[in-house]
């Protein structure tokens, strides 16, 4: 079967689930094409190579984290430019977002409503809990605990859809509803996005300006920066900054800066911090997960690979 995935990832979470998916389902047999949303919606149109590549797959995957419990516009965007010829085509959808919360279901409403008008029928989603990249910074034990049971979660999910099993996510009542109202912060991004700014320690290495998804971050010809009106508030310019140097606007005290190691950390100090964090909806979280992982009893190749 030829698969085609596509994800946005603001800080890399997505893209490992997303490799993830691409893996698993090559061990297979698959004819897997994995692509990354970013620049794809630049254009009023997407290049040729990835039409094609939508049009000629048999089964087609999108993966974004969640924002404000909708999917980031960017995501809405590329959908809206795919074409209206998907005759049908199956597809599965898998998010990711730092809270177990059911609510965070409802992200996939607009979305699913795009992609049905482009004729995709989308039969499989799925939620992952991976690390906050705004507002606090999971511990890394936490951090850890939550790639692992994704990692071992995804081969299990990626036999569902080659097997046809049809898998939805539960929906909130009233969830059209809560995520048209949440859409409001992706106007607030924008806004607070233009508010950005630079501390003293930042070192100019650009890393901020190549990063960032929408070419929002210039610097001028006498080295000031510029944020324009395009912000994402994905954090990857503030969470990837290696100076810890950008400020972002009225949120700042919400950055989280540093990519996660996803590795067990080293002090008691970090490890008592899961202690602190493992709230009740993520126990449940990983019960249920644990309990699915153990219930299932294939071979698939990724867990061959483990
Ligand atoms: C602007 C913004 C809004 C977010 N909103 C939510 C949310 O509504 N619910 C939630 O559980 N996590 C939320 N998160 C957390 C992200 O979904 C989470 O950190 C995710 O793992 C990031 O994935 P990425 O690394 O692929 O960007 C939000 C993050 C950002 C930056």
């Amino acid at each position: 079967m030829k698969i085609a995935i596509f994800y946005f990832s603001g800080t890399g979470n997505t893209r490992r689930i997303a490799e993830r998916f691409a893996e698993t389902m090559r061990q297979r047999d698959n004819e897997v094409e994995l692509l990354s949303i970013d620049g794809l919606t630049l254009e009023k149109k997407l290049p040729d190579s990835v039409w094609q590549t939508a049009v000629n797959c048999d089964l087609l995957g999108i993966g974004y984290p969640v924002y404000a419990f909708n999917a980031p516009p960017i995501v809405l965007s590329f959908a809206k430019k795919l074409p209206h010829l998907l005759k049908n085509k199956r597809a599965f959808l898998f998010n990711c977002s730092g809270e177990p919360l059911k609510l965070n279901n409802i992200s996939s409403i607009k979305l699913c409503g795009i992609l049905k008008r482009r004729r995709l029928n989308v039969t499989n989603e799925y939620h992952y809990c991976m690390p906050y990249n705004i507002m606090f910074r999971h511990s890394d034990e936490m951090a850890l605990k939550m790639w692992q049971t994704a990692r071992q979660l995804i081969p299990l999910d990626a036999e569902e859809i080659l097997q046809g099993q049809k898998h939805l996510l539960e929906r909130v009542g009233c969830g059209a509803a809560i995520a048209w109202a949440m859409r409001c912060e992706q106007w607030g991004g924008q806004l607070n996005g233009r508010m950005y700014s630079v501390s003293k320690d930042c070192v100019k290495c650009g890393k901020c300006v190549n990063d960032c998804p929408t070419h929002n971050i210039r610097i001028t010809k006498n080295g000031k920066f510029r944020f324009g009106g395009k912000c994402l508030m994905c954090m990857r310019c503030a969470h990837l900054c290696p100076q810890n140097a950008i400020r972002i606007g009225m949120f700042n005290s919400w950055k989280v800066n540093g990519p996660y190691t996803f590795k067990q950390p080293k002090t008691e100090e970090e490890r008592q911090r899961y202690n602190k964090m493992l709230t009740k909806a993520y126990e449940r979280y990983f019960a249920e997960a644990e309990q699915r992982i153990n219930a299932t009893t294939v071979e698939p190749a990724a867990k061959r690979s483990e």
